[in-house]
């Protein structure tokens, strides 16, 4: 069960039972959903119980009062000043899915999370999700193995879900889950090379791991390192996407040079200047959206002066998802309230308006 609070329950509450079942029932594909920043908190809980530290070269890893202590900031729900607050809640979340078994567990709960119908819906979450990781080695797994054993489970739970209707498949896939690889920006160039050469191979398998994904701390890695990686990754046949212009950090040269690797997405694109506007509105770049995340993080003062905006007046691309659903406490549908709910607690878009981003986010899929 997923715990929602903030602007996105608050949208959510205002809106009325038929307006709800007006969003739910819309046909949508989340593509921007990180696997480790989505598992239900009950999921951790369970996969603690049976936690002990691993020890390696007379190293400790994370200690169980560590674990303890992340799970319960992630109960009383975070509040993030600075993007460290954000990235520090991951390490005590890895040590409990660092081995095959737990990866699979916390898969199959995300998965829940977005497909599982609850009394009273007619509707999953979404219709299509493309779920990214970034494939860690641990003792246990290594990154081939770690990414295996996402796509078994995401292909199993595919079949297991009513196929695509006609109308949005597309001809091409009927396929439901896909999968991303990240490349995380704290990465060495030899890790994210050879990331990018197993994502090819799955891809060419036919296990549904459709591209490839930059994230991590948007203040670390040199982005004149990585354009081969991504031209490799496209010549390979996957689709790409960028977390891109995060921070006020990120400088003007930085997200031109990011856009130089021609991405397919980008990942909240937020503080984009007008050279960079004009390249992504000439080359129509899906942006993938996520409000929740970016008023928690501070990125985005409000939803009135959000880029949203400026996209929407452009009739661009957009797709809108949830990001992390586990320290943002939001969902897919919640999201989508927030764009329907009357301002000041949405942005007071019509149904129609409403259809059409559903629809812009099911044609920026990347289709096998
Ligand atoms: P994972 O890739 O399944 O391990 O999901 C968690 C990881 O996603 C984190 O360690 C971050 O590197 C990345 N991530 C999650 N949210 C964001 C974001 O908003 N910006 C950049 N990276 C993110
Ligand atoms: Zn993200």
């Amino acid at each position: 069960m997923t715990i929602i609070a903030g602007p996105a329950a608050r949208a959510l509450a205002s809106l009325s039972p038929s307006q709800v079942r007006f969003i739910r029932r819309l046909p949508k594909a989340e593509l921007h959903a990180h696997l480790n920043g989505s598992i239900p908190l009950a999921i951790l809980q369970e996969l603690a119980q049976s936690y002990s530290p691993p020890s390696a070269d007379g190293q400790i890893g994370v200690s169980n009062d560590t674990v303890q202590a992340g799970l319960e900031k992630l109960r009383n729900g975070v509040t993030i000043e600075a993007i460290g607050d954000f990235f520090g809640l991951f390490p005590a979340i890895y040590a409990l899915t660092s081995t095959p078994e737990a990866i699979a567990r916390a898969t199959r709960g995300v998965l829940d999370a977005f497909f599982q119908v609850d009394d009273g819906d007619e509707e999953p979450e979404c219709t299509y999700l493309e779920l990214r990781t970034t494939p860690r080695s641990t003792e246990t797994m290594s990154r081939e193995v770690y990414l295996r054993t996402v796509l078994s489970v995401t292909s199993s739970y595919s079949h297991s879900l009513p196929p695509l209707p006609e109308s949005i498949a597309h001809g091409s896939t009927r396929r439901r889950i896909s999968v991303i690889a990240s490349l995380d920006r704290r990465m060495s160039v030899e890790v994210m090379e050879e990331i990018v050469d197993i994502a090819i191979r799955l891809k060419d398998e036919g296990l549904g791991l459709a591209g490839v994904d930059l994230c991590g701390d948007p203040n670390k890695g040199n982005v004149e390192e990585w354009k081969h990686i991504f031209e490799k990754a496209r010549i390979g046949g996957l689709g790409i996407t960028l977390h891109i212009a995060e921070t006020l950090e990120n400088s003007p040269e930085e997200t031109l040079k990011l856009l130089s690797y021609k991405p397919d997405r980008l990942g909240h694109a937020t503080f984009l200047d007008e050279e960079a506007r004009k390249i992504v509105m000439e080359n129509q770049t899906c942006i993938e959206i996520c409000l929740t995340s970016n008023l928690l993080c501070k990125t985005a003062t409000d939803l009135d002066s959000h880029h949203i905006r400026h996209w929407l007046k452009q009739q661009h691309p957009l797709a809108i998802c949830t990001d992390d659903i586990l320290p943002f406490r939001n969902s897919l549908t919640a999201e989508y309230a927030l764009l329907f709910a009357k301002q000041p607690l949405g942005l007071g878009l019509t149904e129609d308006e409403v259809r059409t981003i559903a629809e812009m986010s099911l044609d920026s899929r990347f289709l096998d």
